[in-house]
């Protein structure tokens, strides 16, 4: 098990007056029963009560919300180089320890590296995710949403966060893999990613690194599970390497890099944190989005019927086409409304590596910073009636263009913005144009659906829904 990068951070003097962090002053422990009671509507209400700026804890996290757009611009983007991704845990007398629990599973990859590392697999892997390859995808996509839903029944229940799951995989390995996914990999892909992204949580708490190399028969389980998907992607690497790495693929590309100055190529390891990070971060969070996107139009049938129109009167039945996208507003609008209210990366986290002022607050070197999506897509400063599921915000006069870059921000920003962003929209827009096109989702009558904020946000038990095939 590793959880690295660690190293002890050093809080230094505050530079600058002390201003109190709102949420401080005795607040603590309401705030810790409110996080605790139901973190997403804890989180909105503190920033309702507190400002943009909130203390949240101070041990094991010296931990602050931060909510506003500028100040979460500043942080991404204008001052990215005074933080790291992650958090920094302290103990009691330790000066705190960084950890990065992503890195248990996906090594040193994308997601998780940082510095001249990044710089360089960011460079190196952009080509994948070019325009033109992305328009190249499009049939792909629409093909195999097309193949998911021609084997559904009229009147079927489904867990429509599986379908959505098992699609997005599906379009993930075949255009940057060019391999197909059998149920197998799937399964083990899902183990994986339920034993350890649970684990995350724990990994707030000291001795999280020792317990997880301890025999213990939770954390056998995400060995094993992690053993197995390690399987999977050397499985995958052997055979590109086998058949001499000339496809066009994320793994030939990997495999066939050298660096300018040494000609020396990447190890396997490398290769396999890499592979595991694109096939992880690229099919589970466009799964959510059209999983949630699905739940709101079975909540909301003036926008589902307001959508089949758009669709039946550009698609006229048949399949979409890259080039279709352009003609379908009001389809991209309904997924971006529904990544405002359900965000698939719901917060995202990094701590100081320098004294700063955040937000007009001085926060010492150490401090974890949440920047979280799901509450900034539901400030009403930024979004009128914010609980509202409201397509229609995205078109014409209503498409804001006052409102701050950072009141919307479902990808990220900076030099770690989501490099999938352009992927994940044409695909999320094409699945959804080829299913709504023919088919409806019912909600069950009485069921509760229950988002869970863990890595990413997923309903916490599926979400079944009725299928029903348009007449
Ligand atoms: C709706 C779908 C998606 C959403 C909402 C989403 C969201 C995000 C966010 C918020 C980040 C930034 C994390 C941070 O800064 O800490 C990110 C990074 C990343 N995403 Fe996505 N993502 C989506 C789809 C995809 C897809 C389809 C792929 C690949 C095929 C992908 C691959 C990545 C990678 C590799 C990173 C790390 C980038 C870097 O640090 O350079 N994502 N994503």
């Amino acid at each position: 098990m590793t959880v690295t990068p660690s190293a002890a951070v050093t809080p230094g003097p505050v530079p600058v007056r002390v201003r109190t962090v709102p949420g401080s002053a005795g607040g603590l422990r309401a705030a810790r029963k409110l996080l605790r009671a139901d973190p997403l509507a804890g989180l909105v209400r503190l920033r309702q009560t507190h400002g943009p700026v909130v203390r949240l804890s101070s041990r094991p996290l010296s931990a602050f919300l931060v909510a506003d757009p500028d100040a979460i611009a500043d942080v991404l983007v204008g001052s990215h180089r005074s933080y790291r991704r992650g958090f920094v845990r302290r103990g009691p007398g330790s000066r705190g320890t960084a950890v990065q629990p992503l890195t248990m599973v996906l090594g040193q990859g994308l997601l998780t590296s940082s510095g001249e590392l990044h710089r360089r697999q960011r460079r190196l892997m952009q080509p994948l995710f070019h325009h033109q390859r992305i328009f190249e995808y499009g049939e792909t996509f629409a093909a195999i949403a097309d193949a998911r839903a021609a084997r559904w029944r009229d009147g079927q229940r489904l867990d429509v966060h599986d379908e959505m799951i098992e699609m997005t995989l599906a379009m993930v390995t075949k255009t940057l893999f060019d391999a197909d996914t059998d149920s197998d990999i799937v399964a083990v892909i899902r183990a994986a990613i339920s034993e350890n992204t649970v684990a995350a949580r724990k990994a707030l708490h000291a001795g999280f690194e020792l317990l997880e190399r301890l025999p213990l028969p939770s954390a056998r389980r995400r060995r094993s599970s992690r053993q197995a998907l390690d399987q999977v992607v050397y499985g995958l690497i052997e055979r590109r390497r086998r058949e001499g790495a000339q496809g066009q693929d994320l793994l030939s590309l990997l495999l066939s890099a050298r660096d300018a100055d040494t000609g020396d190529g990447m190890d396997d390891t490398q290769v396999r944190d890499e592979a595991l990070t694109i096939m992880l971060a690229g099919h589970e969070t466009t799964a959510n989005a059209l999983t949630w996107t699905f739940h709101l139009l079975g909540r909301h049938p003036e926008v589902a019927a307001a959508l089949r129109a758009e669709l039946d009167s550009v698609l006229a039945g048949r399949c979409p086409t890259v080039a279709d996208l352009p003609r379908l507003p009001f389809t991209d609008a309904v997924l971006n409304e529904s990544m405002r209210l359900y965000p698939p990366v719901w917060a995202m986290s990094r701590y100081l590596v320098e004294d700063r002022v955040v937000g007009g607050y001085p926060l010492p070197a150490g401090s974890t910073l949440l920047l979280s999506q799901w509450v900034v897509h539901r400030d009403e400063k930024w979004w009128p009636e914010p609980e509202r599921f409201d397509p229609e915000r995205w078109i014409g006069d209503r498409a804001d263009p006052d409102r701050p870059r950072y009141a919307y921000f479902p990808f990220g920003g900076g030099p770690h913005q989501c490099i999938g962003n352009s992927f994940a929209r044409t695909e999320g827009v094409l699945a959804l144009a080829t299913i709504a096109r023919h088919w409806t989702f019912e909600p069950v009558p009485g069921l509760e659906i229950t988002p869970e904020p863990l890595v990413t946000l997923r309903p916490r038990d599926g979400l079944p829904m009725t299928v029903r095939r348009r007449g």
